[in-house]
């Protein structure tokens, strides 16, 4: 018996690693060619599994691209993405052809788990109708839950096994087979009634933090105009032992589930009439931010008697977090958009992101700094911020990482 997990990115890949170094075989499925051919070769494009990590467990994963190969398997989760369409509306193209696929190979017994973030009601309405194009009845014949995964890119303090997994299944007997399966890498697996109460956790999960990092970038725009310390505020409030959860602004917000995962409710909550206040407005809010930054860009060249047009500025880090390489909807790639329709010189340089493509980019060396000014957007650990803050000209620093050093450059 085997596991099968259907989409190999950073939610699909881990698992499959973890389920395969738990002693599983697993069978990984993925529409991409290419990735399925990379990862059969060793080589991981997720940065939390290192090649050595993946290769240590090669002999137990079978990587492919064929659907088919799971009709054997005895439990099959879903990772495939779940992005929105132009008009910012729940795309469930990928959802909704993994899901006809696997209506062609389920079996009688097996377990099917949803794991894409996604709004209330995908399980139940959405899956359940395209997996019973097979004949067979979702909580009768095979089972089928929801579980949202947690997976947090770059971070090592929390894993897979550590962090707490909810899991809501369709019938009580559907949530047993997720636990019990669930519970072979993972410490700690919650159970909740349905699979619709499973989905909203998630998405509660994440707009608690959207909502959170729009306050706190709000009140940075207000404090930059009343000429008072965002980050002295926030070091003092996060003194408070209880009642307050410290967020911190930044350029804006990046990456798949952030910027995205809470328009699947907005949208949603329109069936029902109702219009989702704090979501539209926190997106509305975080989607502002590289504006008031390239604004800040442009009061720092001012300050050095420089216009934007012409003048070099570098960007130090582009992915939309630090330590991690993922660029998808960074707020850097929009700096960079509006240094360039200002005339700026851009160049950018980031440890975990060697080029941007779409923008005809290679990352720089940091020897040579001879710009105008160099602008912190996304704090990668590995770099020297304070060699950086003692060798630039200037520096605006978007993440107040280098506020201790007190230089007169910030
Ligand atoms: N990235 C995160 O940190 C994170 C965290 C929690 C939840 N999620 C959610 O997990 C889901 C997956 O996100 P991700 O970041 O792993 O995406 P990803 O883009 O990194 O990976 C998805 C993979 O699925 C493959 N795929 C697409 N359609 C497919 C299909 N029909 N059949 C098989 N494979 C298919 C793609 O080729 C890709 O390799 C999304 O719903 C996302 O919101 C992501």
């Amino acid at each position: 018996m085997s596991i099968g997990i259907v989409g190999l990115g950073y939610v699909g890949l881990p698992l499959a690693v973890s389920f395969a170094e738990a002693g599983e075989q697993v069978i990984g499925v993925d529409v991409d060619h290419g990735r399925v051919a990379e990862l059969t070769s060793g080589h991981s494009p997720i940065e939390d599994i290192p090649d050595e990590r993946l290769q240590a467990v090669l002999g137990s994963i079978q990587f492919t691209t064929r659907t088919v190969e799971l009709h054997e398997a005895e439990a099959i989760l879903v990772c495939v993405p779940t992005p929105l369409t132009r008009n910012r509306e729940p795309d469930l193209g990928p959802l909704q052809s993994a899901a006809q696929a696997l209506a062609g190979v389920v079996r009688r017994d097996q377990l099917i788990v949803l794991e894409s973030t996604t709004f209330p009601g995908t399980t139940r309405g959405h899956m359940v109708p395209m997996l019973e194009e097979s004949g067979l009845r979702a909580g009768e014949d095979f089972a089928l839950a929801f579980s949202p995964e947690r997976v947090d890119p770059g971070r090592t303090d929390y894993t897979l096994r550590t962090t707490p997994k909810v899991v809501g299944g369709l019938t009580p007997a559907c949530t047993e087979r997720a636990v019990e399966v669930y519970g072979r890498v993972c410490d700690h697996v919650v159970k909740v009634s349905t699979p619709e109460v499973a989905e909203l956790s998630k998405l509660l999960e994440n707009i608690f933090r959207s909502v959170n990092i729009a306050l706190v970038n709000e009140l940075a725009i207000l404090a930059d105009r009343m000429d008072i310390d965002i980050w002295e505020v926030i070091d003092a409030a996060a003194t408070k032992p209880y009642g307050f959860t410290r967020f911190d602004p930044g350029p804006g917000m990046g990456g798949h589930c952030l910027p995205v995962d809470p328009f699947y409710l907005a949208w949603k909550a329109r069936e029902y009439d109702l219009s989702t206040e704090f979501i539209e407005l926190a997106g509305k809010v975080n989607q502002y931010m590289p504006y008031f930054c390239m604004d800040k860009i442009e009061r720092a060249l001012n300050d050095a008697h420089k216009p934007v047009r012409d003048s070099r500025v570098l960007l130090l880090g582009v992915s939309y977090k630090a330590g991690v390489g993922d660029i998808r909807e960074s707020p850097a790639l929009k700096i960079i958009q509006l240094l360039r329709k200002s005339g700026a010189d851009v160049r950018y340089h980031d440890p975990h992101v060697p080029e941007l493509v779409e923008h005809d980019l290679r990352s720089v060396s940091l020897d040579d700094l001879d710009v105008d000014l160099v602008v912190i957007v996304t704090a990668h650990p590995s770099v020297d911020h304070e060699a950086i803050v003692e060798r630039a000209p200037a520096v605006l620093d978007l993440r107040g990482s280098t506020r201790h050093l007190g230089a007169t450059q910030l």
